[in-house]
């Protein structure tokens, strides 16, 4: 079944053609303009969507070589996100439903995130355990079935993607500083400086103390110090994030007797999680990483889910709206 799919949860517009789990088209757009201001503006983020929606949405039918008339189905983000850029997607996505007579589905666009691991990985199937880190969420998922979800632990402050970005900006780096990170920490040594591990109850996160075990820590420290050790910095409070992350998907993993473990969202591109979970779990597990293209926010994952969701009949009516808060 093809079906075209838009993602314009935050700042990234993305429209993306799949046949079932396989992508015949996902074009992706990152909005760069609010580099300047340290993180995304809401405002700019909509008007950005209604100025590229049109445009990244033909790309995507060209590049999958396909007609709107071809299309069976239509996929949208419904939440979470920016309520301004939600809405452009979803008022844009309700009309082409209109326009071609075919069914309209709204995702959750942590479920998205979720079926990045399956189009990646054909095999794969649940039940499983499921890491989602994020800019904005940081959750251990069981999926017992498609649609079947059990949120097993959150975090209780910042994401780990927040907590990247902070940090970045802590340390003088650009937005979006996950990246920039990890692009520095290679070269850096993970035992520099010994940061905390949150161990909150359960199987849940924290990552705002170790943000502010950096900004203390930083505060000791002479310009010149921050300088010379940047990549040491940055190289220890990455391994405090993965470390943390760790800990608490191991419990998981000990707790539900998963035996398949996918990571995704954006945080899950980072190169230490991935070498690190590797080495750690794969006696524990088979483990799944989306590819790095499926990994940050995009149309196809949205596509996949909803093309399972419309031929199991899950749809929606005009009515569709956004939901900011939207939870798995
Ligand atoms: O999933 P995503 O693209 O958007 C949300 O739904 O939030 O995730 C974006 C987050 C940002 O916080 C970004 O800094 C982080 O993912 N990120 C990374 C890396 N690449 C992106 N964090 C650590 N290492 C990376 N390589
Ligand atoms: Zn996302």
């Amino acid at each position: 079944m093809k079906v075209l799919a838009f993602e314009t949860s935050c700042d990234e517009t993305s429209a993306a053609v799949v046949d079932g789990f396989n992508v015949l088209s996902n074009i992706t757009h990152t909005q760069l303009e609010h580099a300047d201001f340290g993180g995304v503006v809401p405002e700019i983020a909509s008007r950005a969507q209604v100025r590229l929606i049109l445009p990244i949405t033909r790309k995507a039918l060209k590049v999958a070589n396909v007609e709107l008339q071809d299309i069976e189905g239509v996929a949208v983000t419904k939440g979470p996100g920016l309520i301004g850029s939600l809405l452009v997607g979803i008022v844009f996505a309700k009309t082409i439903s209109q326009l071609i007579k075919k069914p309209i589905v709204g995702v959750n666009h942590l479920e998205g995130h979720i079926f990045s691991a399956f189009i990646s990985h054909k095999e794969l199937e649940p039940p499983l355990l499921v890491l989602l880190v994020s800019g904005g969420h940081t959750e251990l998922v069981w999926m017992q079935d498609y649609f079947d979800y059990r949120l097993l632990g959150v975090t209780l402050d910042d994401a780990a993607g927040e907590a990247f970005d902070k940090v970045a900006k802590l340390l003088g780096l650009p937005y979006p500083g996950g990246p920039q990170i990890d692009k520095i920490a290679r070269s850096g040594r993970p035992d520099f400086v010994k940061f905390p591990r949150a161990n909150p109850s359960g199987l849940n996160f924290s990552f705002s103390g170790l943000k502010t075990a950096v900004l203390y820590y930083l505060r000791k420290q002479t310009d010149e110090f921050i300088i010379q050790h940047k990549a040491d910095i940055a190289a220890s409070f990455q391994e405090a994030v993965v470390d943390s992350l760790l800990i608490k998907t191991l419990k998981a993993i000990e707790i539900h007797g998963a035996d398949k473990l996918a990571v995704v969202g954006g945080v899950s591109l980072n190169s230490r999680l991935r070498t690190k979970f590797q080495e750690e779990l794969s006696n524990e597990v088979s483990l799944y990483f989306p590819e790095p293209k499926y990994c940050g926010d995009n149309a196809a994952m949205i596509g996949a889910a909803g093309h399972l969701r419309i031929i199991n009949g899950y749809v929606d009516g005009m009515d569709l709206t956004a939901y900011p808060n939207l939870q798995l």
